[in-house]
């Protein structure tokens, strides 16, 4: 049986950076710069949310726009928060959920991503759901363990599969340059796909996209792109530069299915 391919997808996780000035220069002089096949790889770009609107209306409609957080609630009082319903308002169409930032420095527990994924998925919003391990953990041998317990965590807020990426991000290579060689984010991710057929199901197995990321960039993006389970990346800092278009160009060139 042939199986089909994944669609690779590449996203740009600006975080908390960004000027009304910078933002335009990117998108003019960086992202609209991009060419690649949309129908082989999805660019997906995350700015701050109050920069949401300006950079979906500065770049070209091949490139989608992500916020990179949303409420666990809906619309009502809860001061600071953006409801899931606002993002679709402004017709953005996905969102990144349970980042190690997020988890780290803002006290998102796996209760919260789960909490989270359930309101994307209620709304339709396709989600970015981050999954990834300390350098503790990942010393002590029990990265496997721990990622099967984050993805459990939010496994049951799921009922379309096919709006949910998973994305692999070792937080010890998060912005450290310390990239996981291609070995080790490939048996990570395979890891990650065998739980989803044990746990979810083998068609869901072989259709769900699997990100790495951590310190993703012009240099390594070739080699990583071509292992079998990494369907794209999702990148930080090489987002705000022109090192993405070389990144973008990686998955666009690599050759057919990786399935
Ligand atoms: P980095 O960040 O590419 O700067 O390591 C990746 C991420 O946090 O998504």
């Amino acid at each position: 049986m042939e199986l089909a391919q994944r669609k690779m997808i590449i996203g740009g996780n600006w975080k908390c950076n960004g000027t009304v000035q910078s933002i335009k220069e990117l998108s003019e002089n960086v992202l609209n710069k991009a060419e690649f096949d949309s129908n082989k790889v999805e660019v997906v770009v995350a700015p701050i949310s109050v920069h949401l609107t300006s950079v979906k209306a500065l770049v070209n409609p091949n490139i989608q726009v992500s916020c990179q957080n949303m409420s666990a609630t809906g619309a009502g009082a809860f001061t600071g928060e953006i409801a899931g319903e606002q993002i679709k308002d402004l017709d953005i169409q996905w969102v990144i959920i349970g980042h190690s930032e997020r988890r780290t420095l803002f006290g998102e527990d796996d209760s919260i991503v789960a909490a989270k994924v359930a309101r994307a998925q209620a709304l339709g919003l396709k989600a970015m759901v981050c999954v990834g391990e300390s350098l503790e953990i990942r010393e002590a041998g029990t990265t496997n363990d721990f990622l099967k317990d984050q993805l459990t965590a939010f496994k049951d807020s799921i009922t379309d599969w096919s709006s949910i990426v998973l994305a692999y991000e070792p937080i010890w290579a998060i912005g450290t340059g310390k990239t996981a060689t291609p070995e080790i984010a490939e048996s990570t991710c395979a890891y990650i796909r065998s739980w989803v057929a044990e746990n979810v199901s083998a068609e869901v197995a072989q259709a769900v996209r699997i990100q790495y990321g951590g310190s993703v960039g012009a240099k390594n993006a070739a080699d990583l792109i071509s292992q079998e389970n990494i369907d794209g990346f999702l990148v930080g800092g090489a987002a705000l530069k022109p090192d993405f278009l070389s990144i973008i160009s990686a998955a666009n060139q690599f050759p057919e299915s990786q399935a």
